[in-house]
């Protein structure tokens, strides 16, 4: 391999919203830059993963308002449970903040001092609907009436969903607030703009520039073309996020201070670590910076983003890296259908690493959709992975235990063999750099093929009955453990836990730029499974979680994530088919296998006739201190089949989750199959 200089890289994937729990789709986005940072590491680069939640807007104020508490706790809590999912992704973030954070807040002031200061920044009175219920101005997605086109009623206010027309809120029929009801007014509010248009020859030359994806630069240059408009970057009280200083009651809008947020987390980490922040950001920085993002925010990052930076005396972007959204069995992915998965109940039922492998198999630089087809994946995980990655190590691993004291051959027998693997390593290389990671896939996998077919061909198995073949036994499965080695190398960007394991079987470290030979007379560890097969089970019992999960009903693309807000209140009719009982909790047992599982038995009042219920709260629970306790139960939820058993019920418990989870108890006197009304 040719002696590399390190690059000093900065990457970043889109902050999420603090509004909700993160799900496969947030998930595609976060493994990919995963996977890019950690082959970058691999290949000696000083790399940096840098992450944050995305804490402020209307959107977030308001489900704080619903759930009764302030916004800060709704955030805080959030954050925790989207670091959680992360890890359990095996997400190497080296830093995730907040938008929410003094370090934002610095550096949202002084960014807009120098737009300011630039004469970049405008205000001008505009008229926009408001709730005179709410006291709140209505963005578009928060007003609702019939279609003005097909008529269908409880539209949102920018598009329709039966007839697809597009229209402004005020061409709805009878509109609505979608937060009270209440029927919208037309109220005049001073707000703030940065003046984009002139921005038009930075951008046209940044477009140029021969690290933006074509269909990007495409978009870019489309947007350019038809006329560049002032952005509206205030908001107006009550709102969550930065008051703009000077300006009482005016708010930084929250798509202004959330890229700012990729440097106030950034800054945080050189806060923590000793790095030198200016030598990232600062206009003539020669360290790489890279957004890793969804194709819906494209003109955030490729147009408002860099002409911020520029107004600010900061550095541009060496790149923007848009992918596609993730389809679940060909369709957008569906609440009713389960697959709208969260994070969390994916790693209830899956490892991490199977997703890892199969996004890594489909992924490219490209911005097309990415579809998770789960018989697919079950088959391709097992194929390749289990069957052909692994295979090899275990088809040689027992032959070298029992006959050779677990060493390998003092010479390689197949140098030339084990040379075209480690040559490929460059090719393999170039296509994790161009983020085409679905054919560095196909290489390695290809090179498996070929480790396999040699196996097959030497039969190590026949030769181990046969009289005088000792040694060809012990080269052959000597040169297969040091191909599995070669190829775990190549995927440990990928498979970063299943490597670790290869690495303490291969009794050496997994290191793409010290691949120099074949090991040799060395003494390997006991080998234990590396990956178990998925089972379609399991899967099963995945998609049923997911339709019984708390997850919004719609929108799904990151950007519209907001629009889960219905209106806020239920029918009595519809509270009453809940059916509430007070339970006795009879038993309290650990899950095999299940990190966050309970399997409570519990009484309802029949005591020949107990409930089995799976229950997420092992991380604040002792099973020995439930015993005996009462609680309430969802007592007519359907049965549902996970992978552990039945489970015919839910307990009600409040809390973020972790080690904060509290279990409802009611006051003494209550008794078992009491209904909670
Ligand atoms: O679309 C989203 O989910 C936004 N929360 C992404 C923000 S990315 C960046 F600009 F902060
Ligand atoms: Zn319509």
């Amino acid at each position: 391999m040719p002696a590399l200089e390190p690059r000093k890289i900065l990457v970043t994937s889109a902050l999420p919203y603090a509004n909700g729990p993160l799900h496969l789709g947030h998930l595609l986005e976060q493994v990919q830059t995963d996977i890019w940072v950690r082959f970058q590491k691999s290949r000696g680069h000083d790399c940096l993963y840098v992450c944050a939640d995305d804490a402020h807007g209307t959107a977030i104020m308001l489900t704080a308002e619903k759930r009764g508490i302030t916004p800060e706790q709704q955030i805080d809590s959030i954050r925790r449970e989207h670091m959680r999912d992360s890890a359990g992704f095996l997400i190497g973030f080296d830093n995730f903040h907040t938008t929410h954070s003094e370090e934002n807040r610095y550096w949202c002031e002084t960014i807009y001092d120098c737009l300011q200061a630039n004469g970049h920044i405008t205000s001008r009175s505009i008229t926009q609907a408001f709730d005179p219920q709410k006291k709140l101005f209505l963005a578009d997605r928060f007003i609702k009436g019939s279609c003005p086109r097909c008529k269908t009623p409880d539209q949102y206010g920018d598009n329709c969903e039966a007839c697809g027309a597009t229209y402004s809120p005020t061409d709805l029929i009878d509109p609505v607030s979608a937060l009270s009801g209440a029927t919208p007014i037309e109220k005049e509010s001073t707000h703030f703009f940065f003046k984009l248009p002139e921005f038009k020859a930075l951008l046209t030359s940044w477009l140029e520039s021969d690290t933006l994806q074509a269909q990007v630069a495409n978009k870019l240059r489309e947007w350019l073309d038809a006329g560049l408009q002032e952005w509206d970057i205030s908001r107006d009280a009550p709102y969550f996020g930065f008051e703009i200083p000077g300006e009482p009651g005016k708010y930084f809008y929250v798509w202004l201070d959330a890229p700012i947020g990729y440097i106030a987390s950034f800054q945080n980490y050189c806060d923590q670590s000793g790095r030198d922040f200016d030598e990232y950001w600062r206009q003539d920085s020669v360290a790489e910076l890279y957004h890793f993002i969804g194709k819906d925010i494209i003109n955030f990052h490729g147009l408002f983003w860099p002409a911020m930076l520029d107004s600010a005396g900061l550095r541009a972007p060496t790149a923007i890296c848009a992918h596609g959204f993730l389809t679940v069995n060909g369709t957008k992915m569906s609440k009713s259908r389960g697959t709208f998965i969260n994070a969390s109940t994916y790693l209830e039922h899956l490892d991490a690493e199977y997703l890892r492998y199969y996004f890594a198999a489909k992924l490219s630089a490209s911005i097309d959709d990415i579809d998770l087809n789960l018989e697919d994946f079950v088959q391709r995980v097992n194929t390749d992975v289990v069957g052909k990655v692994v295979n090899i190590a275990s088809r040689c691993a027992g032959f070298l235990r029992k006959g050779y004291d677990n060493t390998l051959s003092t010479d390689c027998a197949e140098p030339a063999l084990w040379d075209e693997f480690a040559a490929r390593g460059d090719t393999i290389a170039a296509l994790y750099e161009q983020r085409e990671f679905n054919k560095a896939i196909r290489e390695v996998i290809s090179l498996a093929d070929r480790a396999n077919q040699y196996i097959d061909e030497k039969k190590p198995w026949a030769l181990a009955k046969a009289e005088g073949t000792e040694r060809e036994v012990h080269d052959t499965c000597s040169v297969g453990i040091n191909l599995f080695r070669v190829l775990m190398t190549y995927l440990k960007p990928v498979l970063p836990a299943m490597s670790e394991k290869a690495e303490t079987f291969l009794n050496c470290s997994l290191d793409w730029t010290s691949l120099k030979g074949p090991l040799l007379e060395h003494k390997l560890a006991k080998f234990k499974p590396l990956m178990t097969r998925i089972e379609m089970p399991q899967v099963e019992a995945m998609v049923e979680a997911s339709k019984s999960s708390n997850t919004p009903t719609k929108a799904p693309a990151s950007a519209q994530a907001e629009k889960g807000i219905e209106g806020d209140t239920i029918k009595f009719e519809d509270f009453a088919k809940v059916d509430l009982r007070v339970a006795k909790i009879v038993s309290a047992e650990h899950v095999e296998g299940a990190d966050k599982l309970l399997c409570l038995m519990l009484d309802l009042g029949d005591e020949q006739d107990h409930r089995q219920v799976f229950s997420g709260i092992k991380g604040a629970y002792q099973p020995e201190d439930l015993v005996g306790k009462l609680t309430v139960v969802v007592a007519n939820l359907a049965p549902r089949k996970m992978r552990f058993g039945l489970s015919e019920g839910m307990v009600l418990a409040a809390g973020p989750g972790g080690k904060d989870i509290f279990l409802l108890e009611p006051h003494d006197g209550a008794l078992p199959g009491m209904q909670v009304k």
